[in-house]
C-alpha cells in the first residue's frame, strides 16, 4: 500500500455537540458500513448508544457500534474499563447472537480499569456535594480518571502482567476510603445512600455485589478482578501500535464518540462535566495514532437535553418540554433518569463547531418536533444587557445568559417516512437551512426516527 493511497482514504470522527445522547449510536450504526474500524477513544460504561435494528434495539456502553456489523472495533487507551460491566455486555450481546471476539474486538491495555472502590467513591463524591453534585451517572468515571492524573490509577496492563495488583488495590483502597473520611462521611453513609432511592438502587447495582458489613469485600474485588484478568487478556493489546498497522493496509476509520462537547473537562459546562476529553483533540490522544479526519461530524438533535446538574439556558420547564420529552423517548440509555429538554442552541452549535473543526452535521430527531405548532431556535445570549453569540467560559455567566430566540412556523405533518429532502414539508426545509446556515456547516444526514433506514442523505 502506497502513501497515496493512505492519503485517499477518509476518515471519520462522529462527536456530540451538545450535552450527550444526540443519536449518536444511530448515526454510528448506519455509518459502519463504509468504515472498517470503530475505535471508542474516551469515556466508559457513562455512554449509551441506543441502535434500533428492525424493531430489536441495542444500548451499547463501553463497546463500539461496529460490534452489530461485521466490522473490527477497538476501546482505547483513553477509555476507562469496568470489567464487570464489559463482561456484562459482552454477555448480553452473546445472548442475542453477536459474539465478542478477540478478533473484532480490541480493547487497548494502557486503559485505566474502573474497580468497585471507585463506584463507592463516585457516589461518596456525589454525597457529600449535596446540592452541588454533578449528577454523575455512578459509574465511577470521575474517581478512575483522578486516579489516571494522579498517577496511582490501574491498568489492564497491570492486570495481565500482574504486576503487583494486590498492592495496587490495597493503595486504591487506603486512597478511597481516607478520600471518603476527607470528604466528612463514613463507609456506612456510602452504603446507606445506595438504597436511598429506587434510582440510586438501580444506579448502583454493580457496586452491590460488593458490600459488605462496613465497607467492600477486598477479597472478592481482588478475585474477581483476577478472573477478568484472564477474560480481557484475549481481548488486550497495543492497540494505538495494531492501528498503526491497519492504517498502512488503508484501513477506513470511524471514531465513535462518547458524551458531548459541553461534557468534556476542558470544553464544557465545568464542573458539571464528565472527566474526559470528549472533543476532537481526545481521538488523538485516546487512541495514540494521528490520521487526518476527513469527516468531523457532529451529530446534532434538533432541540437540546440534559441529564444530570448544570446550567442550560434554553431549557423549558413548561408543558412544551414535557412533550419533547415523551414524543422523544427523553429517558437516559444509561442510567432511566429523565432528561431535561429545551429548544436548539446554536451559540453552543457555534462553539461546538468551533471547539472540534466541525465539517458536516447530522440533525436527529427532527419527527419528535412534528407536532409543535411553532419552534424556536436560540441564536443569541443577553448577558447583563449585552448579546453575544460567543458562549460563556463560567457557568456563573451562562446562568445569567437569557437566550434570544428566533421563533420559526412548525410544520405539523409526520415526516417519519420522507426519505428524500424534497419532500420534507417546506417549514421542516426551513428550519434545516436556518440551523446549517446559521452554523455554516452543511447537514449532511436528517435523522427522522430511530430505525436505521428513518434517514434522508443529502
Ligand atoms: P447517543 O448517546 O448519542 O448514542 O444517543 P442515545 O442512544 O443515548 O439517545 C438517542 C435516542 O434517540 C435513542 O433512544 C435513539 O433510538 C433515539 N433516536 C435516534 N435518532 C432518532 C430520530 O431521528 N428520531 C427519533 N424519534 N428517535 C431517535
Ligand atoms: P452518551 O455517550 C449524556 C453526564 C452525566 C453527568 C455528567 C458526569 O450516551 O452521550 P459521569 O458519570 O460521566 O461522571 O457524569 O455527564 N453524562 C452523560 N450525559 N450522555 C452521556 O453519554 C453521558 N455520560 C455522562 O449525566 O451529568
Ligand atoms: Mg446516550
Amino acid at each position: 500500500m502506497n502513501n497515496t493511497t493512505i492519503r485517499r482514504v477518509q476518515h471519520t470522527a462522529v462527536i456530540g455537540p451538545q450535552w450527550g445522547d444526540e443519536g449518536k449510536g444511530k448515526i454510528v450504526d448506519m455509518l459502519a458500513q463504509q468504515h472498517d474500524i470503530i475505535i471508542r477513544y474516551g469515556g466508559g460504561g457513562n455512554a449509551g448508544h441506543t441502535v434500533a435494528h428492525d424493531k430489536e434495539e441495542f444500548v451499547l456502553h463501553l463497546i463500539p457500534c461496529g460490534i452489530l456489523h461485521d466490522k473490527q472495533n477497538v476501546i482505547g487507551n483513553g477509555c476507562v474499563v469496568d470489567l464487570d460491566g464489559l463482561a456484562n455486555e459482552a454477555a448480553e450481546l452473546k445472548k442475542r447472537g453477536r459474539s465478542i471476539t478477540p478478533e473484532n474486538l480490541k480493547i487497548s491495555d494502557r486503559a485505566h480499569i474502573t474497580t468497585p472502590y471507585l463506584l463507592f467513591l463516585d457516589l461518596a463524591e456525589e454525597l457529600a456535594k449535596g446540592k452541588d453534585a454533578v449528577g454523575t451517572t455512578l459509574k465511577g468515571i470521575g474517581p478512575t480518571y483522578q486516579m489516571k492524573i494522579a498517577r496511582t490509577g490501574m491498568r489492564l496492563i497491570d492486570l495481565i502482567e500482574n504486576n503487583d495488583i494486590s498492592a495496587k488495590l490495597d493503595k486504591i483502597e487506603q486512597f478511597v476510603m481516607g478520600r471518603v473520611n476527607a470528604l466528612g462521611l463514613n463507609a456506612d453513609n456510602v452504603i446507606a445512600a445506595m438504597t436511598k432511592s429506587e434510582q440510586n438502587t438501580k444506579m448502583t447495582k454493580g457496586l452491590q455485589p460488593y458490600i459488605t458489613k462496613g465497607g467492600l469485600d477486598r477479597r472478592l474485588v481482588l478475585e474477581t478482578l483476577m478472573l477478568h484478568g484472564e477474560f480481557v487478556s484475549r481481548f488486550a493489546t497495543d492497540t494505538s501500535y495494531w492501528l498503526s498497522e491497519q492504517i498502512k493496509k488503508g484501513k477506513r476509520l470511524m471514531f465513535e464518540g462518547a458524551q458531548g462537547t459541553f461534557l468534556d473537562i476542558d470544553h464544557g459546562t465545568y464542573p458539571h462535566v464528565t472527566s474526559s476529553n470528549t472533543t476532537i483533540g481526545g481521538v488523538y490522544t485516546g487512541s495514540g495514532i494521528y490520521v487526518d479526519i476527513a469527516n468531523r461530524l457532529g451529530v446534532m438533535k434538533a432541540y437540546t437535553t440534559r441529564v444530570g446538574n448544570g446550567e442550560f439556558p434554553t431549557e423549558l420547564k413548561d408543558e412544551v418540554g414535557e412533550r419533547l420529552r415523551q414524543r422523544g423517548g427523553e429517558y437516559g440509555a444509561t442510567t432511566g433518569r429523565p432528561r431535561r429538554c429545551g429548544w436548539l442552541d446554536l451559540v453552543m452549535g457555534k462553539y461546538a463547531a468551533r471547539v472540534n473543526g466541525l465539517n458536516q452535521l447530522a440533525m436527529t430527531k427532527l419527527d419528535v418536533l412534528d407536532n409543535e405548532p411553532e419552534i424556536k431556535v436560540c441564536f443569541a445570549y443577553e448577558i447583563e444587557g449585552h448579546q453575544t453569540d460567543v458562549f460563556p467560559s463560567s457557568e456563573a455567566t451562562l446562568k445569567r445568559a437569557k437566550p434570544i430566540y428566533e421563533t420559526l412556523p412548525g410544520w405539523l405533518t409526520d415526516t417519519s417516512k420522507v426519505r428524500k429532502f424534497e419532500d420534507l414539508p417546506e417549514n421542516a426545509r426551513h428550519f434545516v437551512t436556518f440551523v446549517e446556515q446559521y452554523l455554516e456547516t452543511p447537514i449532511k444526514y436528517i435523522s427522522i426516527g430511530k430505525e436505521r433506514d428513518q434517514v434522508i442523505v443529502r
